[in-house]
This record gives C-alpha cells, sequence and structure tokens, in this order.
C-alpha cells in the first residue's frame, strides 16, 4: 500500500490536503504543525476509538509542539448534542485555544460533526484537523465542511459550514472498526460511484469483492477515488445550493426509514443502499430509469454485501417522514435520479407517486 496526498481546493480559492496511509496518528501532530500558528490542541475522540488511538495522536502533537488536551465523548449519535458541544467549549476554554489554536476530531462521523461543530464555533471558528477512523468518515463526513448537531426536532438540524485544514485517513484504524460499521462506507462509495460513473464505476464494479473482502489497496482505491469525486463535488457547490445535491442520491428514501425503524435498527449503509434501490424503481416511473440500469445497480449493491431488506415499514409513515425531510422544499418531494452511471438529476415527483411506490415496497412488490 503506497502512501498518497489529495489536494482539495475549496470555493474560497484555499486548498487543504487529505493524507492516505498506514501509520498516520503518528505523524499527524507535525503535519499540523506547519498549517497553524498556535501551539494549542484539543483532541477529541470517543470512548471507543480513545483507547485504541489517542494516546498516538496526543503523542504526535506533543512532538509537533502542541500543547494537548483530550476530551473523550460517549460513542453514538446521541454524543452529536449541544451538551457535548458546550462541555467541548468550555474544554476550549479552559485550555487557553486561541484562534490560532486546533480542534483534532478523531473518531467516525459523529465525532467529526461535533468537534467540527465546535472548531467552527469557538471564537467564530478555529482550525480544524479530521482523523477519520471509520470507512464512512474517510469517504465522506471528514471532508466537504458540514458540521451538525442533533436536537430533539431533528438530526443534524444545528450546524455550520466550516472546512478542515487536514484530513489523515489512516487505514490501520479499520482493524478494529466492528463488522457493521463497513457496510455504510461501502454504501457511500456504491453511491458516490453511481454518480459519477465513467471510471469510478466501472472500478468499483471490478473490484466490489475485494472491497466487501477488506483488501487493503481495494480500500484505499475506493476511499481515495470517492474523496477526489466528493471534493470536485464540494468545490463546485459548497453550500449545496445545486450540484452537492447529488450526494443525497439514495437518502431521501433512507432518512425516512431510519428515523421510521428508530435510530440504529437499519444501518445507515443499508438504508441508503435500499433508498438507492427505491430511487432507481421509483425513477422508472418519474425520471427514464431503465429496468436494466435498476438490476445493474441491484448487482453493485449486492456484490457489495448490501442486500435488499427483508423488511417494510409502513408507507403511510415512510411518506410522512420524506414530507418532512429538510430537503423538501416548497412541500414537494425531491429525489436524485441516476439514469445510468455518471448521469443524474434531480426531480420534484408527484406525491402520489411516491406513495405508489412506497406502498409497492412495502408489500416487497417494488
Ligand atoms: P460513528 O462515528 O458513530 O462510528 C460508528 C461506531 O464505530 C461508533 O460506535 C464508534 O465509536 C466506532 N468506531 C469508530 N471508529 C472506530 C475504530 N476505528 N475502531 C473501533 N470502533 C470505531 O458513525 P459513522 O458512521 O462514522 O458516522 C455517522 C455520522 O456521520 C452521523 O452522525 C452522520 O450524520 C454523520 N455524517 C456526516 C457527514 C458530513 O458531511 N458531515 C456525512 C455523512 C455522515
Ligand atoms: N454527505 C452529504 C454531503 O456532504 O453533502
Amino acid at each position: 500500500m503506497r502512501a498518497q496526498c489529495l489536494e482539495m481546493s475549496i470555493p474560497n480559492g484555499s486548498t487543504y490536503r487529505i493524507y492516505l496511509s498506514r501509520g498516520l496518528l503518528d505523524g499527524v501532530g507535525e503535519k499540523t504543525a506547519s498549517l497553524v500558528a498556535g501551539r494549542k490542541a484539543l483532541i477529541v475522540s470517543d470512548a471507543n476509538v480513545a483507547p485504541h488511538y489517542l494516546e498516538r495522536v496526543c503523542g504526535s502533537f506533543a512532538r509537533g509542539g502542541f500543547e494537548v488536551a483530550h476530551e473523550v465523548v460517549a460513542a453514538g449519535e446521541a454524543s452529536k448534542c449541544l451538551e457535548n458541544a458546550s462541555r467541548l467549549w468550555d474544554a476550549c476554554a479552559r485550555c487557553g485555544l486561541g484562534r490560532d489554536g486546533v480542534v483534532v476530531a478523531l473518531g467516525g462521523g459523529v465525532v467529526g460533526d461535533l468537534a467540527g461543530f465546535v472548531a467552527a464555533t469557538w471564537l467564530r471558528g478555529v482550525a480544524c484537523v479530521q482523523v477519520p477512523t471509520t470507512l464512512l468518515a474517510m469517504v465522506d463526513s471528514s471532508i466537504g465542511g458540514k458540521t451538525a448537531l442533533d436536537i430533539d426536532a431533528g438530526k443534524n438540524l444545528v450546524g455550520a459550514f466550516a472546512q478542515p485544514v487536514l484530513v489523515a485517513c489512516d487505514f490501520e484504524t479499520l482493524a478494529t472498526l466492528p463488522e457493521a460499521e463497513w457496510a455504510n462506507g461501502f454504501a457511500e462509495i456504491a453511491k458516490s460511484a453511481v454518480i459519477e460513473g465513467g471510471g469510478f464505476y466501472e472500478w468499483l464494479a471490478a473490484h466490489a469483492e475485494g472491497l466487501r473482502g477488506r483488501d487493503y489497496t481495494v480500500v484505499q482505491g475506493a476511499v481515495a477515488r470517492s474523496l477526489v469525486f466528493k471534493g470536485r463535488v464540494v468545490a463546485a457547490d459548497e453550500r449545496e445550493g445545486g450540484v452537492r445535491e447529488c450526494l443525497n442520491y439514495g437518502h431521501t428514501f433512507a432518512h425516512a426509514l431510519e428515523a421510521a425503524a428508530g435510530l440504529g435498527t437499519v444501518s445507515h449503509g443499508r438504508a441508503v443502499a435500499e433508498g438507492m434501490r427505491f430511487a432507481a424503481r421509483l425513477g422508472t416511473e418519474a425520471a427514464g430509469v431503465t429496468e436494466s440500469f435498476v438490476a445493474q445497480q441491484a448487482a453493485l449493491l449486492d456484490a457489495l454485501g448490501l442486500r435488499a431488506l427483508d423488511a417494510a415499514w409502513p408507507a403511510d409513515e415512510l411518506f410522512a417522514r420524506m414530507a418532512f425531510d429538510k430537503k423538501a422544499r416548497g412541500g414537494m418531494l425531491r429525489f436524485v435520479f441516476a439514469t445510468a452511471p455518471g448521469i443524474w438529476q434531480t426531480m420534484t415527483v408527484d406525491a402520489d407517486l411516491v406513495k405508489i411506490h412506497l406502498i409497492l415496497w412495502e408489500q416487497g412488490v417494488g
């Protein structure tokens, strides 16, 4: 496995680097030292990740000349909350983290979103370094600048856009990633490949077995391709005013399903994969998707182990949740449709057609 460094452009004209390699945890502090003027770092992790990797990251920042503080939050989505943000702001204050300091997210998307939000808001914004330790965080949440907290009214409703100054994907960390978490990354990789099409799609179709089997050369290839794809999308549309909507392929259905099933009942990856299947079938009537593409995409998802769900949830509940999705506009249901790898569009869809397809899905017919 060879080390890689990707340079990402952000719309304000600056760039940041994403390192992909093994053993990066031991060098991330030194790499950060040349990017920020200050020498105070707050490292945020969660209770599952910290025992494995926190000490190494703290050591690296200490070697980089930083005065290091750390905070460990509970593992899980519930940690993306205002109480934890407040606790981390207090930690920033205690360690005297100034405008030139850095907040480091060591963990999956939960830690990334929480620490990213704290970095975006402390003193109106300090530098953030992302050290993603899940496949999902490596391919999706660690880049793009979306940071978020959940509140009672819904997931990710409070947040800020703030790009990281550095991302370090250390593949060694995936050795401890629980089996069930891999599928979440696989689904986002499949989504990206379908939307990007071309070489990425063909490469993934050819390497799906290797990815599923954790061939690390393939894992790195998938992460790098996903990051290049997402980086290009975000560079064109950081604030999701247009093209960035493509990243929501499969997610309108997935968010409704996850909420209806109860968070954690259906994993995000399985829900996104099911959402891609749903969008393709709905698209046969709404957007000119062909049966051959429905089957082609299903074969890719199957090859990645993202099998179709065998349990359904009530169509009326899913519909109600879709109607309240924060991405619904003016009460209209919006979907991203892929009609072939690399060809996609967003469309508002007639509510009755969506209801019919949800009923077909519930009946296991669709
Ligand atoms: P997560 O952060 O909850 O991590 C999943 C589980 O794996 C947790 O229990 C965690 O403690 C554990 N874990 C993480 N890395 C580990 C490792 N290397 N070894 C052992 N255990 C490890 O979940 P996730 O799937 O990484 O992220 C989901 C979150 O990301 C959601 O809150 C979602 O909203 C957010 N997200 C954000 C964006 C964005 O653009 N900001 C994009 C996608 C998802
Ligand atoms: N994960 C969707 C986005 O970053 O826009």
